[in-house]
């Protein structure tokens, strides 16, 4: 057993924190949660508000600038964005060197690196004009990206952003549409997935913010600490989990198999849980599943499949679980990845790009938390430290005699 008492006292104070439950790595100005209320603000304003009255560019602003935008300022923001969505000849080429079956996410997060490469001129950390830059390339650039991985992925070629459509139908555009044929976007799926962008945009400290922000801490090029975000981000307890719950949809296979299912998940020998329900902030209903559970249900009636059997389960899972004694005690809600992987399954969204649309959401998050760590007196690297459970100091023994 390690003998805490004699670290701490020859070391100074440590706390065994895994999985960091209890322990706040830094301040910050940009957004609030209280788990307990299902409170989510992004620089003091609800979540439900901005998803209700705004649009995506509109909330990065706020959260990278911290105030709402005039007029002229969300004007020049939204203008130098959409300047900002083409990407080099040179990068596009880099996704020749994927073979077609890559996984979008490794995808980005190599693309995204190779951006460190392109735009080493303007990371300057101490130049605000540098920061700035930075934060709006990557938001920018961050649908042409997603799209091009899966236009790879599909073999079709690659679109070119058309700049007379706003961020989220410039992305579905890029998705979509193939040169030959016309494409017109649907505004019913464009304003859902523009509220999804919303409410993704950033939550504090979760795993690939920390990421970021840990990465940032060394003061390596900020693109290359966006792209350890995306890696982080891409594991199935964290943003993986929408496409984890399509996955999990499909094992269920029919409403007949939810008792089971359900059962499967609460028995603790069993590996399966229930993919999209839970959150280890959130141990109320998490605010943004409030918000998206309507426009789910919305988009699925304006698509005229709600009665789709994949659908169908769906939607008895939430019924059977938000009435289960085992979920309720245990405050196991549908979380917002529950329904934008309904979402965006209902929108022809390929499964394996589901995570993709967290990561160009969750840019702006990114961003704004590098920005602000490059202003905050009290960062130095962050470096953790352990708790030591190996061997003690013992010789070295020679290769003969092992
Ligand atoms: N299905 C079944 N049981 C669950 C689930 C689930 N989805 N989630 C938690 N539990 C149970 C645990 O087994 C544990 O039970 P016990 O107290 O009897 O041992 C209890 O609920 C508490 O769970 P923890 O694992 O301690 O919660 P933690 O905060 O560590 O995990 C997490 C949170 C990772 C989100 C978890 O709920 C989970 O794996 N959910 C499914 C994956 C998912 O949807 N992730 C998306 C998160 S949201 C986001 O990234 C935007």
């Amino acid at each position: 057993a390690v003998d805490v008492s004699r670290i701490n006292a020859e070391h100074g104070v440590f706390t065994y924190d895994p999985a960091f439950t209890a322990t706040c790595s830094t301040q910050s100005d940009i957004t609030y949660i209280d788990g307990a209320e299902g409170i989510l603000l992004y620089r003091g304003y609800p979540v439900d508000q901005l998803a209700e009255n705004s649009s995506f560019l509109e909330v990065a602003y706020l959260v990278l600038y911290g105030e709402l935008p005039t007029t002229p300022q969300l004007d020049e923001f939204v203008g130098a964005i959409t300047q900002h969505t083409m990407l080099n000849e040179s990068l596009s080429k880099f996704f020749d060197g994927f073979h077609y079956d890559a996984h979008p996410m490794a995808m980005m997060t190599g693309i995204v690196g190779s951006l460190s490469a392109f735009y080493h001129d303007t990371t300057d950390i101490r130049d605000d004009g540098h920061r700035e830059i930075f934060a709006r390339r990557m938001i920018a650039k961050m649908p042409t990206i997603a799209a091009a991985a899966y236009k790879h992925s599909v073999g079709q070629p690659k679109m070119y952003p058309r700049n007379d459509l706003d961020y989220t139908s410039n992305f579905l555009h890029m998705l979509f549409a193939v040169p030959a044929e016309t494409y017109e976007v649907d505004p019913i799926a464009a304003k859902a997935l523009d509220v999804l962008f919303i409410l993704h945009a950033d939550h504090e400290q979760n795993a690939s913010t920390s990421t970021v922000r840990m990465a940032g801490s060394t003061g390596t090029n900020p693109y290359a600490a966006i792209a350890s975000g995306i890696a982080a981000l891409w594991g199935p307890a964290h943003g993986g989990a929408n496409e984890a719950v399509l996955n999990m949809l499909g094992e269920i296979g029919d409403i007949s198999q939810v008792p089971r299912y359900l059962e499967k998940a609460k028995d603790k020998d069993d590996p399966f849980r229930l993919m999209g329900f839970g959150h280890r902030v959130y141990k109320n209903f998490d605010p943004r599943a409030t918000i998206i559970r309507g426009y789910c249900h919305e988009v699925l009636q304006h698509l005229g499949i709600e009665n789709h059997p994949l659908f169908e389960l769906a939607m008895e899972l939430e019924r059977i679980a938000l009435e289960d004694d085992y979920f309720k005690e245990r405050k196991l809600y549908p979380n917002v990845d529950f329904y934008s992987g309904i979402i965006y399954q209902a929108l022809g969204i390929p499964i394996n790009m589901f995570t993709s649309m967290f990561a160009i959401a969750r840019t702006v998050g990114w961003a704004a938390h590098w920005c602000e760590m490059q202003n905050d007196p009290a960062m130095r690297i962050a470096r953790p430290r352990q708790i030591y459970t190996g061997s003690p100091k013992r010789s070295y023994t020679p290769i003969d005699q092992r």
